[in-house]
């Protein structure tokens, strides 16, 4: 029997080094000795031959499935996408029961077959080697299909999304760079331009409309929102003056999309959406996202889904302790009830 040599360096720098690797996400199902299904997250997964079509993936020996999956004849491999994290997690944790509320179909073997995966490998068990503490597993591939749904992603120990890199950006800008470009890679200014860039296309519709970006943005807020005063508008517009606040309401109102509801003597009145406003501004929303959708179309398939995940996860982290304007929660203690 060979002898296991201790390794010199530290095992947790080792699986963090290790970790850098980006890999996909897999579940990978096979049918139990007893016949029930059994499965596992497994991104150890990696193409071997194309002729013949070979894979492998490890399992390690302390797993409470590597019986039955010795066992095994055949086993599937299902490339998660993007939205199955919860199945990553579910099929990770032991002592329960994996396939729970996870939609299945079995193979002509039997074996469990997951739906909406990114990809899926039907398999025929052919070697079977000894890893150190896993054994690889290696398979023929007998049956695969295709999705075109985005991977789920796996890197230093996290979950993540993958983006096409455009060859012509750089990530990082040089040291040395002089002041306009250094001006083109702060946050703020990019904000700005592409701000200017979402609106400059929807102009034409809200042209059609009668409405400017900024008519637009407040009828945004009212659709959210009911009974603002124009100082309440003035919270959520910071960058525009109360008067520019009133005039555009006043606009509106001449168009017919507002109204005005009087509180008690001496007190502003709060402005509404008239029956018009809601339905032209739920018309202009619908067309709001298409225009998103076309943009979004002259970036890759996953750029969409990435940047308004960053966008999220800036929002949240950026907020700090500033009331959230857009939360329900803030309408019913700021705002006046309908
Ligand atoms: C992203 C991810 C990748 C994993 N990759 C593997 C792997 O390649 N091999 C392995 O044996 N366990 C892997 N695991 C751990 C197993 O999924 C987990 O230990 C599982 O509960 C084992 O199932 P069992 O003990 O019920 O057989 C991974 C877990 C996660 C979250």
């Amino acid at each position: 029997m060979q002898e296991t040599i201790a390794p010199a360096f530290d095992a947790k720098a080792f699986r963090a080094a290790l970790g850098t690797f980006a890999t996909g996400v897999t579940v990978i199902t096979a049918v139990g000795r007893n016949g029930e299904p059994i499965g596992l997250t497994a991104n150890s997964f990696n193409s071997v031959s194309l002729e013949p079509p070979l894979v492998l993936w490890s399992l390690a020996k302390k797993a409470f499935s590597l019986q039955d999956f010795v066992a095994a004849k055949h086993w599937a491999v299902h490339v998660l996408s993007a939205e199955q994290e919860g199945i990553s997690n579910q099929f990770a944790r032991g002592g329960q029961d994996k396939f729970a509320g996870v939609a299945s179909v079995p193979s002509e073997h039997g074996v469990p077959l997951l739906q909406r995966c990114a990809a899926r490998f039907e398999c025929k068990t052919t070697f079977q080697y000894e890893g150190g503490d896993h054994i690889i597993f290696v398979g023929e591939v007998q049956q695969f299909e295709k999705n075109a749904l985005a991977p789920l992603v796996f890197h230093a120990g996290k979950y993540a999304l993958a983006a096409c890199k455009d060859a012509a950006l750089q990530l990082s800008q040089p040291a040395d760079t002089e002041p306009p470009s250094f001006r083109a890679d702060m946050l703020g200014y990019m904000f700005g331009r592409a701000r200017r860039n979402f609106l400059d296309s929807m102009r034409g519709h809200l042209e059609k409309y009668g409405l400017n970006d900024y008519e637009w943005r407040l009828l945004t807020i009212m659709l959210t929102k009911k009974n603002l005063t124009s100082a309440m508008f003035g919270q959520f517009n910071q960058d525009a003056a109360l008067d520019t606040i009133l005039q555009t309401l006043t606009a509106l109102q001449h168009k017919g999309w507002v109204t005005t509801v009087a509180r008690s003597a001496g007190e502003e009145p709060v402005y509404c959406l008239t029956d018009k406003g809601v339905f032209d501004s739920v018309s202009l929303l619908a067309i709001a996202k298409s225009h998103e959708e076309q943009l979004l179309g002259k970036m890759d398939d996953m750029d969409g889904v990435l940047l308004k995940h960053l966008l999220h996860k800036f929002i949240q982290k950026t907020e700090g302790g500033s009331p959230n304007l857009w939360s329900d929660e803030f309408i019913l203690k700021e705002g006046i009830d309908s």
